[in-house]
């Protein structure tokens, strides 16, 4: 059973010890660039089990400044992974099926969420789509890695 939190004191050491693969990088980075490139409209919010931490995201609440295809107001979601060690455990997924009552709980003024997902990488994108988010049929082509599906949860 995963739960969502926003990232408090206590968990700032465990969080900067989350990994990805080596593969994985190139669509999320490394947790050190992840909180270096961080605006400060980026909350971000780790996902728990029990006490450890096992993912990590971030809320954005200016998305919409920086992408065209954001709707005044949403959130964006950024930078979620879950840990490689963590990974295959149906973490990815339980978290995806927790956002929408997590945000309609703390984001209760607008709870709308976009994100941008690269078309290379199925495995997160058929997560997205199986546990909540709607493909919006448009793509982003300003990442660095290639086109990227946009995806929203309403
Ligand atoms: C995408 C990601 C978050 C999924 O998290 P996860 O905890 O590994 O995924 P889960 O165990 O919850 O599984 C989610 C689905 O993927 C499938 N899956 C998981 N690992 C798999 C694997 N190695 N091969 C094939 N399918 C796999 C599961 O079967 C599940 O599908 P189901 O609903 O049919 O059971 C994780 O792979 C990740 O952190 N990737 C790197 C970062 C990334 O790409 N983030 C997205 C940026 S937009």
């Amino acid at each position: 059973m995963i739960e969502i939190e926003k990232l408090s004191e206590k968990y700032v050491e465990q969080a900067l010890a989350l990994k990805v693969s080596d593969e994985q990088l190139m669509f999320v980075g490394s947790v050190q660039e992840i909180f270096e490139s961080i605006p400060e409209s980026g909350h971000k919010h780790v996902v728990l089990v029990g006490d450890e931490v096992v993912g990590f995201f971030v809320i954005d609440t200016a998305y919409s400044k920086n992408y065209d295809f954001c709707s005044e107001g949403a959130l964006g979601l950024r930078a979620f992974f879950i840990d490689s060690l963590h990974q295959g455990k149906g973490y990815g997924k339980s978290s995806v099926a927790a956002l929408k009552p997590y945000l309609q709980q703390a984001y209760s003024q607008n709870s709308k969420i976009y994100l941008t997902v690269n078309c290379k990488n199925l495995l997160a994108y058929r997560c997205y789509l199986k546990y909540g988010f709607t493909d919006t049929d448009e793509l982003y082509c300003g990442g660095a890695a290639g086109p990227q599906y946009i995806m929203l949860m309403v």
